[in-house]
């Protein structure tokens, strides 16, 4: 589990018509959170390479590229060239998620795979040695602004277990709905990272939201160790 909680505000809450500004409000983020969705992996579309290449010029910060999408591995270098310092896709969108890894890590990037609430996690235990990050989605991918399914912790909890019982580095990031009301319990099963789009951007003042949320998933973790 790495040092400070990672807390990475998605995009998809901020008002695009001034990204540049939305990012610059949010200092404190220690990723960005950029959510790829193409209308048929999931029923929404967002944006694409070019909207994310605009972000990776106007910030530093690791860029979290979330990809909803059909056949993510013919878009890996499209992204790759964006600025993408992470590249997650959906193990649903994907016939051999090893195989798909490795392409994104052949390009130096970080590799990720995210499972719809309905997937479980048992069938990818094996291959965890091939990616840096897992992501364990909370809500049914599409949308912001749902409501958390605690439900989806078991497999934080499967995926904690594996990876300290392995010596593994990889980074388990949660998300939809994550908010003040919900992140320590994320802490608390084993969550290293955590996304929050209509937490942090509908707050009135979203840099305040981060540390407040980095605070309540440190403070759940530390009260998990001393137990
Ligand atoms: C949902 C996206 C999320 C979304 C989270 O499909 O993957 O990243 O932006 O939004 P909130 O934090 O509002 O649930
Ligand atoms: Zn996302």
């Amino acid at each position: 589990m790495s040092a400070a909680p990672i807390i990475a505000p998605s995009i998809l809450a901020a008002d695009f018509s001034r990204l540049g500004e939305e990012i610059a409000r949010v200092p404190e983020a220690d990723w960005i959170h950029v959510d790829i969705m193409d209308g048929h992996f999931v029923p929404n579309l967002s944006f694409g390479p070019g909207i994310t290449a605009t972000v990776d010029q106007i910030t530093d910060k690791v860029l979290d590229v979330h990809l909803m999408i059909e056949n993510p591995e013919r878009w890996i270098e499209t992204y790759v060239k964006a600025g993408a310092d992470c590249i997650i896709f959906h193990v649903e969108a994907v016939s051999d998620v090893v195989k798909v890894a490795k392409q994104i890590r052949s390009h130096g990037v970080r590799a990720g795979f995210s499972l719809r609430p309905g997937t479980p996690i048992e069938p990818y235990l094996h291959v965890l040695e091939h990616v840096d990050e897992v992501l364990v989605m909370s809500v049914e991918p599409g949308f912001g602004g749902q409501s958390f399914m605690p439900d989806q912790l078991d497999k934080v909890r499967t995926l904690r277990a594996v990876i300290d019982a392995n010596g593994l580095d990889v980074t388990i990031e949660i998300d939809g709905g994550i908010g003040a009301a919900t992140i320590e319990q994320a802490a608390e099963a084993g969550c290293d990272a955590f996304v929050a789009g209509s937490a942090v951007y509908g707050a009135e003042d979203p840099n305040e939201e981060i540390r407040t949320l980095r605070a309540l998933a440190a403070g759940a973790r530390n009260a998990e160790h001393h137990d």
